[in-house]
C-alpha cells in the first residue's frame, strides 16, 4: 500500500514570535557604546576569564550544530578541529570572508552596518578556537562605506582595550586587519581570498593542501563566513542546545535570508532555519508584486539550481530539504521571478557574469563560461536551434567537477537547470530545424550530412 503523504511543514517553529539575535532591533547598535551596553565582547571576556580550552570552545560550536553560511554548509566545529597542533614559532591565521560577491546574495553588508562588534567579537572568538592571534576580515572593495565605518569602529574597540594586546588582563592578544578586496567574484573563494590578502593576483589554488595545512603565508588558516562568526559569541551566551534547537535540526540557528526580485517587500529578514520557502516569500516579503504569479525561484544565491513554482511547495529553508527538494540552501540570497520573467534571457544574463568572473586558469572553466554565454545568447536572440540546447548540457557535463575551483559548476549549474526545468521556453525561442534533439555525435552528424532529409541549421 502506497504510504499518505506527507504535507511538509515548517521547521522554524514559532518563526512569528522570534526575536532577532545577529541584527537585533536595537538603535545605534553598530557604535561601540551601544553595543557594550548590550552585551558586546562578554562572551570573549567570559571564554579568556575563565581559562576556557581551545577545545572547550571547539567543541561547544561543534554541538550548536552552526554549519557555515557562506555557501558550503559545513560544519563549523568540525572545520575548526582540522587545524593541526601547534608548532613552536609558526603564526596560524583565521580569515573572515566578507567578499559577498555572489549575486542575489546581501546579507553579510547588514551585519557590517549594524553589528559590526559582534562579528569583530566573533573572529576573536574563532582566533582564540583555532589557536591564531590574528584574524583578518576580507571585505569587498565596493562595500567602501562599510570599510570606512568598521574601521572607525575597530580602532574604537582598540582604544578601550577590546581588541589587541593582553585582553581583559588575560594576556591573551588579538588582532583584526580589515582588508579591501579588489572587486572581483572569484576573491570570494577561499584560497584565491588567501592569494589576494597575500597581494597576488587571486588565482585559486589546488587543493590539498587544505587551508588548515598551508594557508596564509603557508601558515595554518581557517577561513569562514561573516554571519558564521558573528553566530559563535550568542553560542557562547545562549548555550549550544539554544543554538542547535533553533530552526532545523542539522542545519540549526538563525539565519538572514536575503530576498530580491518580484516580492512585494524585498530585503534581509533574520528568522530560524527551515522555514517554509513559501511563508517567506508570500507571508514575511508580502508576496508577488502587483498580484502575479510566481514563476520561478532561485533559493541561494545565482550559483544553486532553479525551482519552478511548483518545486516551491513543502521545501524548507535548509541544506537537507532544498537538496530533496531540488536545489541547494547557498547563501539563502533567494531571488524570486513572476510569470513575466523571460527564463531564456534570465539565464544569458547570469551566464555573462559567470563568463566575466572566470579567472582563466582552467581550460573547461575559461573556454566553457565563454561557450555558455555564447550559446545562451544566440538562443535569446532567435538565432539557437534545438541541438544548442544539448550542448548547453554537454558543455556543463564537461565543466562540472573539472576544475581547480568551484566557480566551474557555479557557472554550469544554473545553465543545466534552467535548460531542464524550463525548456519549452528555450526551444520556442530556437530557430525551426529539422534536426532532431539528442546530442549529436560525429556519427550522427555523419548520418545527417548524409541523409538529405536532414537540415542543419547554422
Ligand atoms: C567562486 C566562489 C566564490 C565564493 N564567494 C564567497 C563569498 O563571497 N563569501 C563567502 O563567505 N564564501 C564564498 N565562497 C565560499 C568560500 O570558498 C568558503 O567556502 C567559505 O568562505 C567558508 O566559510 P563558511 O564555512 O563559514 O561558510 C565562494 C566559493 C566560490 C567557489
Ligand atoms: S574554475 Fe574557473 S575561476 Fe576557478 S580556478 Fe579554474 S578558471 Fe579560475
Amino acid at each position: 500500500m502506497e504510504a499518505p503523504k506527507q504535507t511538509p511543514t515548517s521547521k522554524a517553529g514559532d518563526w512569528r514570535s522570534y526575536q532577532r539575535v545577529i541584527l537585533p532591533p536595537v538603535r545605534d547598535l553598530h557604535l561601540l557604546d551601544v553595543a557594550l551596553q548590550n552585551g558586546a565582547y562578554t562572551a570573549l571576556e567570559k571564554i579568556l576569564k575563565e581559562g576556557w580550552e581551545r577545545k572547550r570552545l571547539v567543541d561547544e560550536v561543534k554541538a550548536s550544530g552552526l554549519r557555515g553560511r557562506g555557501g558550503a554548509g559545513f560544519s563549523t566545529g568540525l572545520k575548526w578541529s582540522f587545524m593541526p597542533p601547534d608548532k613552536p614559532g609558526q603564526p596560524r591565521y583565521l580569515a573572515c570572508n566578507g567578499d559577498e560577491s555572489e549575486p542575489g546574495t546581501f546579507k553579510d553588508r547588514q551585519i557590517f552596518e549594524y553589528n559590526p562588534h559582534l562579528l569583530f567579537e566573533g573572529m576573536m572568538m574563532g582566533a582564540y578556537g583555532i589557536g591564531a592571534h590574528t584574524a583578518y576580515l576580507y571585505v569587498r572593495g565596493e562595500y567602501a562605506d562599510y570599510i570606512s565605518h568598521m574601521e572607525r569602529e575597530l580602532a574604537k574597540a582598540y582604544a578601550k582595550g577590546l581588541v589587541g594586546k593582553n585582553l581583559f588582563g588575560t594576556g591573551w592578544d588579538c588582532d583584526i586587519v580589515i582588508h579591501k578586496g579588489a572587486g572581483a567574484y572569484i576573491c570570494g573563494e577561499e584560497s584565491s581570498l588567501m592569494e589576494s590578502l597575500e597581494g597576488k593576483r587571486a588565482y585559486p589554488r589546488i587543493k590539498p593542501p587544505f587551508p588548515a595545512q598551508k594557508g596564509l603565508w603557508a601558515n595554518p588558516t581557517t577561513i569562514n563566513n561573516v554571519e558564521t562568526l558573528a553566530c559563535v559569541p550568542l553560542i557562547v551566551h545562549k548555550g549550544a542546545s539554544w543554538f542547535a534547537g533553533l530552526g532545523a535540526p542539522k542545519h540549526p540557528g538563525p539565519l538572514l535570508y536575503g530576498v530580491s526580485g518580484h516580492v512585494n517587500r524585498p530585503g534581509v529578514y533574520e528568522y530560524p532555519t527551515g522555514m517554509l520557502l513559501t511563508d517567506l516569500i508570500y507571508e514575511v516579503c508580502g508576496g508577488i508584486r502587483g498580484g502575479k504569479k510566481l514563476k520561478a525561484v532561485v533559493p541561494g544565491g545565482s550559483s544553486v539550481p532553479v525551482l519552478t513554482a511548483e518545486m516551491c511547495e513543502g521545501v524548507t529553508m535548509d541544506a537537507e530539504s532544498m537538496r530533496d527538494g531540488g536545489s541547494m540552501l547557498g547563501t539563502a540570497g533567494v531571488l524570486v521571478m513572476d510569470e513575466d520573467v523571460d527564463m531564456v534571457s534570465f539565464l544569458r544574463r547570469t551566464t555573462h557574469f559567470y563568463h566575466h568572473e572566470s579567472c582563466g586558469q582552467c581550460t573547461p572553466c575559461r573556454e566553457g563560461t565563454g561557450w555558455l554565454e555564447k550559446l545562451v545568447t544566440r538562443i535569446d536572440e532567435g538565432e539557437g536551434n534545438l541541438r544548442d540546447l544539448d550542448l548547453l548540457i554537454s558543455l556543463c557535463d564537461n565543466m562540472e567537477g573539472r576544475t581547480v575551483c568551484a566557480l566551474a559548476d557555479a557557472a554550469a549549474w544554473p545553465v543545466r537547470w534552467t535548460v531542464t526545468r524550463f525548456r519549452s521556453e528555450f526551444e520556442a525561442k530556437c530557430k525551426p530545424s529539422l534536426v532532431p534533439s539528442g546530442f549529436v555525435s560525429p556519427e550522427t552528424l555523419g548520418e545527417a550530412v548524409a541523409d538529405p532529409g536532414y537540415v542543419l541549421s547554422d
